[in-house]
């Protein structure tokens, strides 16, 4: 049979890799696939670049659309990334009826609704392995492998950027503005970082999990999103003195009254795999009523290990290409006739465990009335680290940290109590709050 043909739109990084590993690999794809799987077409703005990576035989255009206007193109990968062209350039391929392999999270997790209704109507595949957490093929274990399924949550570092920076910063005692300069010498950080950073890129890949684990809609704009700017080295270190590391989390999990969706620091307990995932490494944690808790690791970016994603989705969509589409996997995990309309819930509703720090002057009965306000908001104490003044402040100093550990609580709970205590007139300085994930 002949190869299928595939033009791939934007050959950068993950572009290169993937025209790469395809050639490299081409036997025994072919083998797997059960017929050829070759890029015939390139469309890149720097078109010399392009020809470099490709040689010749491939044609190169610097126009997108003329891939998707050529009648033998099968599959297009959109490697363009962002909302803007590349959603209209998706838009047109599934209109064309070309199968869409795509790496672009911000694009799902916001227009997935619409891509994947559009798709469905037309009868083609939108693949996108690559999405999320790069390498590792967590969209293959929760829609396929996982489906026997209850899924109760999901927690992962999904994001490589912050969580180079977070180990950087616990290594070497260092404050996120220092390390972040660093990363960005380095190269593990872009030039503009605000994506990675402020927790976006996460709550992207966070906002699709949570759609094929619970077969709701992508609902990216109810997701809670916090990055890891204001992260200090000294709750690094007090959570470490307290049997944490402070890791970025994309977490969903179900809930009694619906879906929690949320990106943010948390504490999570030093002996559990996940705190140990250092440096730009992925690592997903899925639990699910059947098999338990699972985990999946390894590289969430970089150019063969999300060509390695690519790929993979090019080898499914070859294989399902003459499949009657009713027969193929539904995009989002669920059947599109059988989604639930669970609520993603506010932050409010959110039931977790909490790190607090507060500086307090160190005088008599201080640590009675904040643990009284806890207590007569139902608040339960784990843990209460307190440092000698002297420690925190030098020779004489007056005001020491207090840091609390609490049990589970509702986030609108802990919003009212933080209220409350700031107010004491011995809290002397702004309480940090950081979430705390146990991970049973
Ligand atoms: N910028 C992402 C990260 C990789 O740092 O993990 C692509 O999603």
């Amino acid at each position: 049979m002949k190869p299928i043909q595939v033009g791939l739109l934007g050959i950068g990084t993950v572009g290169s890799g993937t025209f790469n590993v395809l050639q490299r690999n081409q036997e025994e794809i072919r083998r797997r696939a059960g017929r050829g799987i070759q890029i015939t077409m390139v469309a890149d703005l720097d078109v010399a670049r392009a020809r470099a990576v490709v040689g010749e035989g491939v044609a190169v255009v610097s126009d997108a659309r003329e891939v998707i206007a050529n009648p033998d193109i099968d599959i297009v990968i959109e490697l363009i990334g962002g909302y803007g062209i590349a959603k209209a350039l998706v838009m047109e391929a599934i209109s064309a009826g070309k199968h869409v392999v795509t790496a672009n999270k911000a694009l799902l997790a916001v227009h997935g609704t619409e891509i994947f209704a559009a798709a469905s109507a037309r009868g083609v595949i939108v693949a996108f392995e690559a999405a999320v957490a790069g390498g590792i093929p967590i969209i293959k274990a929760l829609r396929e492998g996982l489906s026997a399924n209850h899924i109760e949550w999901i927690a992962g570092i999904i994001n490589g950027t912050t969580n180079f920076i977070l180990s950087e910063m616990r290594d070497k005692g260092l404050d996120f503005e220092v390390v972040l300069k660093e990363a960005q010498r380095l190269g593990y950080a872009e030039a503009d970082p605000t994506f990675d950073i402020e927790g976006v890129d996460a709550a992207h890949k966070a906002t699709i999990m949570s759609a094929i684990a619970f077969g709701i809609p992508v609902q990216f704009d109810k997701a809670h999103v916090e990055g890891i700017t204001k992260l200090s080295a000294t709750d690094i270190r007090y959570a470490e003195q307290l049997g944490y590391r402070i890791k970025l989390l994309g977490i969903t999990k179900r809930a009694p009254k619906g879906i929690e969706l949320r990106v943010h620091p948390s504490l999570v307990p030093a002996k559990r795999l996940l705190a140990n995932v250092e440096g730009a490494m992925n690592a997903v944690v899925v639990h699910g009523d059947a098999v338990g808790t699972t985990l999946y690791y390894g590289k969430g970016a970089g150019s063969e290990p999300t060509a390695s994603a690519v790929i993979a989705d090019l080898v499914d969509v070859t294989r399902l290409h003459t499949a009657d589409p009713h027969h193929r996997v539904p995009h989002l995990a669920f059947q599109p006739d059988a989604m639930s309309d669970l609520p993603v819930l506010p932050m409010s509703e959110v039931v977790t465990s909490y790190y607090l720090r507060m500086r307090v002057a160190d005088e008599a009965g201080v640590l009675a009335k904040v643990t009284g306000v806890l207590a007569l908001n139902g608040i339960s104490i784990d843990a209460v680290l307190q440092r000698e003044a002297d420690e925190v402040g030098g020779e004489g100093a007056t005001s020491t940290d207090l840091i609390i550990l609490t049990h589970d609580t509702r986030e609108g709970t802990m919003d009212k109590v933080l209220a409350e205590l700031q107010a004491l007139p011995t809290v002397l300085s702004p309480i940090v709050r950081i979430r705390k994930e146990e991970l049973r």
